[in-house]
């Protein structure tokens, strides 16, 4: 195959921007797209609530130097301020451009965007079209890919860079459509493959794709992985599936309700109520449920979130998605009966070490959005920030892989990287002797993760998550695949999908045990205090000779100094 200037691995919207950016930057080149989904499939199409932008429109006071602070503030301060610098600068603009390609965002009566209160943040500002607003961005940017003539490799699941030195020469990935194992050789190569909160499998607002794929890759490359530990749980999942019910929901007015009938809210965040930020909502309802003060049924327990006094058209108008999810999957219509949620892991805060570029240490590869940590989110991602997140970086990284790449050699993969590549497969595909299964391996993981690596988390607990992690990956060596076909082999690539996850996990329980404080999402019930002086800073996990090697790396501050944050 001919090189390409540039391989994008996902085609959710980090991937479809960079894609955009990059053949407007230059034309010329000779870009791909590879995705494990069809791209309008992608896991961004799942974001219901919007994306934050200093409009004014609103709140004529708005800013973007507030929505700067309440970034800042929201991550409990472990956010690089010059990053949230670009996210919050650029923010009006690309939502403009946006609705210049076509995105149908929702109106206010003067006909300017529409925008809504957002958790955590000062100012009603998060940019929303009903409760579809990722579905509508994915549509949007994937039409105008197709129109710009991007090239798309669908259903294709990668599998490993291929590098040589201190550099990387493309990409290795099956084609699922064939079986075929078939190389990308690339001068740059741009991960934008989402997060990895599906490893809390059932306890997650996930899709079942977002197995962390381009993270681990990118790990076992030698790629130094950011802020693992952190990890954002929702306030609000639906208690059955853990599926989002969107902020969206609590911005037009939605109350979270315990079995006495209290707005309990009022304990933990006086001033914003429902609407504090993730972190502290989360922990709320679960201290809730903890103290005997949640309901309980044969699904777990949980706690009331009431949208009935928003009235019958507020509903169907701005949250239809909603009241369809409730129903399909709870049995319960929002309008008549309040809906049973439960907080769900949702966001991974850490992930891809980058410059503000989207660079990465490894020469020609590069990240954008949730599979990389610029850091933006720092320790606590504000609800809205992450659409525009993947919008802003997703832009930069396309941008500076495009100006890149005449850097570098065109790329070529040896015959032996793929044979690699090959036998992994082909090992796992032999089944004999004692074995295990994926499926049982899966749902252990996805429950230690949930007890011991959850929303509070202590130092005995930790411990049994990280040996339970360490059983199951000796457990994983010996997992096989039952199906022998080469056509859509979802059991093959599910198994590889489960070793990314078990990867990444040890990398989140190690870190969470590691970071001996408590900060925005990561709540260690042993050190329940943030400790400025020997936890302010990013920590880094690398694999080195086959072990996870830890490190760190400074927050870069800027205008706001290190304050308590309360709400
Ligand atoms: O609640 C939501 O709609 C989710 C938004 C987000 O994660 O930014």
């Amino acid at each position: 195959m001919k090189p390409f200037d540039i391989v994008i691995v996902g085609g959710g919207g980090a991937g479809l921007y960079a894609a955009m950016e990059a053949m407007k930057t230059n034309p010329a080149l000779n870009i791909a797209v590879l995705s494990k989904v069809y791209p309008n499939r992608s896991h961004t199409s799942a974001a219901q609530g919007g994306a934050n932008a200093a409009l004014a429109n609103k709140a004529k006071d708005d800013s973007v130097e507030m929505h700067i602070f309440d970034t800042i503030k929201g991550s409990d301060y472990l956010a690089d301020q010059d990053a949230v610098d670009v996210l919050c600068s650029e923010a009006p603009k690309i939502i403009r451009e946006l609705e210049n390609i076509g995105t149908p965002w929702s109106r206010m009566e003067d006909n300017t965007i529409a925008q809504r209160p957002f958790g955590g943040a000062g100012r009603p500002r998060c940019c929303y079209c009903a409760d579809k607003t990722g579905h509508t961005i994915l549509q949007t940017l994937y039409e105008q890919c197709l129109r710009k003539g991007v090239l798309f490799f669908n259903e294709y699941f990668a599998l490993n860079l291929s590098v040589h030195g201190s550099r990387s020469r493309g990409l290795i990935a099956m084609n699922m459509k064939t079986g075929k194992v078939e190389a990308f050789p690339a001068k740059t190569v741009i991960f934008a493959t989402g997060g990895y909160a599906k490893m809390y499998w059932n306890r997650s607002s996930n899709a079942a794709g977002n197995t962390g794929d381009g993270q681990a890759i990118a790990y076992r490359a030698g790629i130094p992985m950011k802020d693992m530990e952190i990890v954002q749980f929702h306030p609000t999942g639906l208690r059955k599936s853990g599926l989002l019910v969107t902020e969206g929901a609590r911005g037009e007015g939605g109350y979270l309700i315990n079995k006495d009938g209290e707005r309990f809210m009022a304990r933990y965040a006086k001033e914003k109520m429902e609407l504090g930020p993730r972190d502290l909502v989360s922990r709320s309802i679960e201290t809730e449920i903890l103290e005997g003060r949640g309901f309980d049924s044969p699904a777990g327990k949980y706690i009331h979130l009431d949208l009935r006094h928003l009235g019958a058209d507020l509903i169907k108008s701005r949250l239809p998605q909603i009241r369809e999810m409730t129903l399909n999957f709870e049995g319960v219509d929002p309008i008549e009966e309040p809906i049973p949620i439960r907080p769900t892991a949702h966001y991974s805060m850490g992930g891809i070490d980058t410059d503000n570029f989207g660079r990465t240490v490894m020469d020609g590869v590069y990240a954008a959005g949730e599979c990389a940590c610029v850091s933006v989110h720092g320790a606590n991602r504000l609800g809205g920030n992450s659409l525009l997140d993947i919008l802003v970086f997703g832009r930069i990284a396309g941008h500076t892989a495009a100006e890149e790449a005449g850097k570098f050699e065109p790329g070529s993969i040896s015959e032996e990287d793929l044979r690699e590549s090959v036998e992994d497969i082909r090992a796992r595909m032999q089944p004999s002797g004692h074995y295990e299964r994926y499926g049982a391996l899966r749902e252990e993981l996805g429950q230690t993760l949930a007890l011991n690596v959850g929303i509070f988390r202590e130092s005995s607990l930790l411990h049994k998550g990280i040996q339970d992690i360490a059983e199951l990956k000796e457990r994983f060596k010996k997992v096989r695949v039952f199906d022998s076909s080469d056509v859509f082999n979802t059991n093959l690539q599910q198994v590889l999908e489960l070793q990314n996850m078990l990867d990444l996990a040890e990398t989140v329980a190690v870190g969470a045990l590691a970071r001996e404080e408590s900060r925005g999402s990561h709540t260690r019930i042993d050190f329940p205090v943030r400790d400025d002086e020997k936890w302010h800073k990013h920590t880094l996990a690398t694999l080195v000779d086959g072990k996870a090697t830890p490190g760190e790396k400074p927050v870069t501050m800027g205008r706001y100094e290190l304050q308590e944050r309360t709400y």
